[in-house]
């Protein structure tokens, strides 16, 4: 029984058999409309979420199954402080599979050490979401038939953004791609993100200047600041309007450049964009229906096949450790077991399993 964490969770070849599903279920709905008859999928949304939600939902629809909701915490048992572990093991006697969404960092790692059906990762804090990548994928390999060789161009929040943490990992495995990180000084990407990269000597470039960059890309990912993740108000006030993506800069861009945004958009892409043809966020949200339906289908079948759970980290906690996050789920809920995984190209050097900042 598998669970996904993060899109590293997944190989090259499963994103590809999972693309090849989705690519399958647009050619023939039909095949796929009672796939998940008897199943339920519970969405657990500790984090405000529209799109999300209801694309995971519509997922399991289409494909005949049931879906059961949490979908404001303030009205669970959440409120009078019950822990994502408690909820999960609570909801596994209730549904064949769960998605979770919350805002701290490492909740995913927390519900998947406790539930005993598959948990999929709908976003966790700012640290990962790998079903928005799940979508990127697809968007990408629609548009450009191929990941090998692209230069994709990442502007905007990069630091809280955890749908651009999850796609660099997914693009890192592919070969000959370059990344450009587009972004104030202070939303720069992570250390953990760009210390994967330089391990596998893979090449990016920094740069505040989305006009200098935009030229070079294959793909332009753009991303919202991430209002609710700042802890001060000024600071955003500050950065907000870092990046506009227009007409004029888009007019600097090559004429097959293919534009994404996770959604939702706040003034980061000018809605005049909308009607080029190189704007792809809309089609990449239907993307992410058929690579969600995908994804559950994968993980039932696997649950089906193989019910022993399996941990994705072994638990070989380093003892004294504390995770330094103080956004990371261990360091908020009280009972819960601090695990961390060495580095395997640094021995010595540990990562928190639930978040992955590096300890003290
Ligand atoms: C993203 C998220 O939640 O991280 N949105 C989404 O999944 N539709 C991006 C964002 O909120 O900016």
């Amino acid at each position: 029984m598998k669970s996904i964490v993060d899109i590293t969770d997944l190989n090259v070849d499963e994103l590809q058999a999972l693309i090849d599903t989705a690519l399958d279920i647009i050619a023939h709905p039909e095949k796929y409309a009672h796939a998940c008859e008897g199943k339920k999928l519970a969405t657990l949304f500790f984090e405000p979420s529209t799109r999300t939600r209801m694309s995971f939902e519509a997922a399991m629809y289409e494909l005949g199954g049931h879906v059961i909701s949490m979908t404001d915490p303030a009205t669970s048992s959440v409120s009078k402080g019950e822990t994502v572990g408690d909820t999960v093991q609570v909801v596994s006697n209730y549904a064949d599979i769960i998605a979770q969404r919350h805002p701290k960092d490492g909740a995913a790692y927390a519900a998947i050490r406790k539930a005993r059906i598959p948990v999929i990762n709908a976003g966790d804090g700012m640290h990962a979401h790998p079903t928005q990548t799940l979508a990127d994928l697809l968007t990408i390999y629609r548009e450009k038939g191929r990941f090998n060789g692209l230069t994709v161009g990442m502007c905007g929040d990069l630091k809280y953004g955890r749908t651009v943490h999850s796609l660099v990992g997914a693009l890192s495995r592919y070969s000959d791609i370059r990344f450009v990180f587009i972004s104030p000084e202070e939303l720069k990407m992570p250390a953990y993100v760009t210390d994967t990269l330089d391990r596998q000597n893979l090449p990016y470039e920094v740069t505040t200047s989305l006009e200098s960059a935009i030229g070079s890309l294959d793909i332009l990912y753009m991303t919202r600041i991430q209002k609710e993740r700042f802890d001060s108000p000024a600071e955003y006030e500050r950065l907000k309007n870092s990046y506009i993506l227009d007409m004029a800069k888009l007019s600097l861009a090559r004429p097959d450049c293919s534009v994404l945004h996770p959604l939702p958009r706040v003034n980061e892409i000018a809605v005049e964009v909308d009607d080029d043809p190189r704007a792809c966020y809309f089609k990449q949200v239907l993307n992410g229906k058929y690579m969600r339906m995908a994804l559950i289908l994968k993980l039932l079948d696997e649950a089906a096949r193989d019910p022993k759970k399996t941990l994705l980290h072994s638990p070989e906690a380093a003892k004294g450790l504390r995770c330094r996050n103080p956004r990371c789920i261990c360091s908020i809920e009280t009972g819960i077991e601090h695990v961390f995984i060495e580095d395997d190209r640094q021995p010595g050097h540990f990562r928190c399993a639930y978040c992955e900042a590096e300890t003290e």
